[in-house]
């Protein structure tokens, strides 16, 4: 059993954007029950916040929900309990590497180590426009397709 995290600085923009992405894949290849997908951030600023509005829009355009979701904190527990934790950009990764604990069992790398169109940071769309936002799902998209052919060819 996978168990996925999704991490970014605020969880109410990026990450929550790859958590509902890659539900909805997983859910579309029948694969639900298989995979748990969850998503934090390394920041406490939101947390119990609902997910930026404008995630929930470029989203909606794109047939994936991002109901039910709420910010929570990244917690020393979430490197024990997933198998795989994704950075969001490189700054996210240096917090998941200086709080790693002692037991961690979770392989911890940048979500776009998987996109096909190459690596780098998923870039923070906060102070920026709606095509940030829609940049932010295009590669999103691509890397959690490629994470579920890797998980489940
Ligand atoms: P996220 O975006 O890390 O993708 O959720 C941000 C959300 C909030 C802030 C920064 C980034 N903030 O500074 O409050």
């Amino acid at each position: 059993m996978e168990r996925v995290l999704f991490v970014c600085l605020g969880n109410i923009c990026r990450s929550p954007l790859a958590e509902g992405v890659l539900r909805h894949l997983v859910d579309e290849r029948g694969l639900a029950g298989s995979i748990d997908v969850e998503s934090a951030g390394t920041g406490a600023w939101h947390v119990g916040e609902t997910p930026d509005p404008r995630s929930v829009e470029v989203a909606a355009r794109h047939g994936v929900s991002l109901a039910g979701q709420f910010a929570r904190k990244l917690s020393p527990m979430d490197y024990r309990e997933f198998t795989r934790i994704f950075a969001m950009d490189a700054a996210n990764l240096r917090e998941l590497k200086s709080h790693a604990p002692t037991g961690a069992v979770a392989r911890v790398c940048m979500l776009r180590d998987l996109d096909p169109e190459g690596r780098g940071d998923v870039p923070d769309p906060y102070y920026g426009g709606p095509e940030g936002f829609e940049n932010v799902f295009a590669m999103v998209d691509r890397s959690c397709r490629a994470l579920l052919d890797e998980i489940s060819p």
